[in-house]
């Protein structure tokens, strides 16, 4: 891309509109996705994947957290955090107690700006999360030999979690929000960042292509065997624990406060608030649901388990992903 051809910030703003849109009718009509390069996303965040996509430059230093939303992507930034923060911080003084993960970790599209101006500064490594899909991350990543570490999580789950999330947000009450069309809609590929399956396949294809840069986590592997994972992700990102670590229990410690209980009970995680200027500020207790493996029994109906498990098996049957 040329000098000339970067489109500032208004420009983008402009083009928008003229995309592809749909108003989330479940959600009383309170945001509207709109499609860029065959994905949904609403105003502010495409902005910010706009600007990333023309401007990023990557750094060796640099590590990228993707994930589709709500996958874990904030438990994925505070175990990050607490890896490559150990030789300063523990328990007892980590900045996780009073700093709710979003903050510690910036996302490249919300927090692009600041990540721009930022990038000169210092020269250890870089966490950077992202929730852009893999195909139209910008060009300067994929080309890189930056490690990718992507977290997903079963789409019935992910389902649960973005409706109550959204009717958090944007103060919908869920008597007020049908389920039923908010899993319709994102059975068609209509949710921040979706097509949930396309996300998937992108990153799926390049932990083949590249499987040394990129690792593929499963938020219920997670769930199930926290140590192993844990020690797997910190020797991916070149952080690995020593033997001395390891028995003197530091994975132990950092799966302690990162966990759920700990994170969701901490003051800042209860009554904060996201920093930053937004069109509608989330509160920092609404990414601290309930942080469980198959919440998604107690709202779906035969019906609803039919027809996404048929669509997971026309979409990603082939990759012998289990979801
Ligand atoms: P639920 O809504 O099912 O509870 P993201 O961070 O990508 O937005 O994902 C949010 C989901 O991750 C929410 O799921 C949230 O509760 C869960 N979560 C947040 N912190 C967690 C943690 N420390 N351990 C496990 N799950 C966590």
């Amino acid at each position: 891309i040329t000098k000339t051809q970067v489109m500032s910030t208004r420009d983008i703003e402009e083009m928008i509109k003229t995309l592809p849109q749909h108003t989330l009718s479940w959600l009383k009509g309170r945001l509207t996705l709109y499609n860029y390069q065959g994905i949904w996303f609403n105003t502010k965040l495409l902005v910010g994947v706009i600007l990333a996509q023309q401007s990023f430059k990557t750094r060796p230093s640099d590590v990228f957290l993707c994930s589709h939303p709500k996958s874990g992507t904030t438990w994925l930034k505070a175990i990050v955090f607490a890896i490559i923060t150990r030789q300063k911080f523990d328990e007892s003084n980590t900045p996780l107690l009073t700093t709710m993960p979003h903050n510690l970790i910036p996302s490249l599209e919300k927090n692009i700006e600041q990540i721009l101006e930022n990038r000169h500064n210092d020269s250890c490594l870089t966490a950077i999360t992202t929730n852009i899909p893999y195909n139209i991350l910008p060009e300067s990543i994929r080309a890189s030999n930056c490690k990718i570490v992507y977290i997903y999580r079963n789409i019935k789950d992910v389902i649960v979690s973005y409706y109550h999330f959204l009717c958090g947000i944007h103060k919908v009450p869920i008597e007020d929000a049908p389920f039923e069309e908010a899993v319709d809609e994102f059975c068609r590929g209509i949710n921040g960042s979706g097509p949930y399956w396309d996300h998937i396949l992108g990153y799926a294809k390049a932990s083949l292509e590249r499987p040394d840069i990129t690792l593929l986590l499963k938020y219920e592997d997670m769930i199930k065997d926290p140590t192993s994972n844990v020690k797997r992700l910190a020797k991916f990102i070149e952080y690995p624990f020593t033997a001395q670590e390891e028995k003197e229990g530091v994975i132990e410690s950092i799966i302690k406060m990162t966990s759920f209980e700990k994170l969701s009970n901490l003051e800042v995680n209860k009554s904060g608030l996201q920093q930053g200027e937004r069109v509608v500020v989330p509160e920092n207790r609404l990414y601290f649901r309930k942080g469980k493996v198959g919440d998604s029994e107690n709202h779906f109906t035969d019906e609803m388990n039919e027809k996404i498990d048929k669509l997971i098996d026309e979409k990603l049957g082939h990759t012998g992903l289990v979801l």
